[in-house]
């Protein structure tokens, strides 16, 4: 049975940990849940890492679109959350139209949205018309021309805007809150405050469940790993292997063998380039002739 929006708050009454994991494509959608996930964010971060842009503000609704539907053909028992982009949801009105393709073509369950005070009529409109929203404070990509990528709120007042933003969004309706980027201690509070869940991603170990990166989690990228990202693999290194193995083999003649491939009788080949030779033979004479 799939995971639901009332199942992710059943988990935070009963003090359950939540565990989360962005997902881009049909065949990662289809480990993570042979792995046990059940909670996936199609996340705008796919604008780097699979996409090759250097931040979210790229991502279109349509990217995201993509994505979700493929991570939707592979999960269908995980409840799927994916990020409206940058802009898509300036106004109600547009949030609408925005969460209704990404929902309708892009089969999510869910939408995650960036921001505090000025996203709080938008959550409150898509949550009155059936749109389960998740918040997302602390850094937020798409602003990260206005913040910087750092760690947020590390002072009182800031910190206290954010512990209200997070119970403005809870009032609004969100379902759960990301914080990425946060003290430690800022996390653990506002999720003791919440009786919705926190998401953290580089927020320590206080927050309700856990976000992490599918690439940082499983070693694809070449860059050192963040402080934030657990790694739990070298998939990347294990891949570059298996492709030069079999790079090296098409070269050397090692790969492909007869193994790999079906026969047929040579006497099969041997009537085949008969009928072509005569074709072959037959059509020189009628050029001869011409
Ligand atoms: O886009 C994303 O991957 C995210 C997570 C970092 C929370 O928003």
């Amino acid at each position: 049975m799939r995971l639901t929006v009332a199942g992710i708050a059943r988990m935070k009454a009963k003090g359950e940990r939540i565990a989360m994991l962005t997902c881009y494509d049909h065949a990662s959608a289809l480990i993570a849940e042979r792995a046990g996930l059940r909670f996936l964010l199609v996340g705008d971060s796919l604008g780097q890492v699979m996409l090759g842009h250097g931040s979210t503000i790229p991502v279109t609704l349509d990217d995201m679109i993509h994505h979700s539907a493929a991570v939707a053909r592979g999960a269908p028992e995980s409840l799927i959350v994916a990020d409206l982009p940058f802009l898509t949801y300036a106004s109600a009105d547009q949030a609408v139209l925005s969460a209704r393709r990404l929902m309708q073509e892009g089969r999510c369950h869910a939408v995650k949205l960036e921001g505090g005070a000025p996203v709080l009529g938008v959550v409150e409109h898509l949550v009155s018309l059936g749109v389960p929203v998740m918040g997302h404070l602390g850094f937020t990509p798409q602003a990260a021309n206005q913040i910087g990528v750092r760690v947020q709120a590390k002072t009182a007042a800031p910190a206290a805007e954010l512990i209200r933003d997070a119970l403005a969004l809870e009032r609004a309706g969100a379902f759960a809150i990301v914080l990425e980027l946060v003290p430690i201690e800022l996390a653990a509070e506002v999720s003791k405050r919440l009786t919705i869940p926190t998401i953290g991603i580089g927020a320590g170990p206080g927050c309700d469940g856990q976000v992490q990166v599918w690439h940082d989690v499983l070693g694809l990228h070449d860059h050192p790993p963040f402080r934030h990202a657990g790694r739990y693999g070298e998939i990347g290194k294990a891949i570059e292997t298996a492709l030069a193995g079999y790079a090296g083999d098409v070269v050397s003649g090692a790969f492909p063998t007869e193994a790999n491939g079906a026969s047929i009788d040579a006497s099969v080949i041997a009537e085949a380039a008969a009928l072509v030779d005569g074709q072959a033979s037959a059509s020189a004479l009628v050029d001869d002739r011409a």
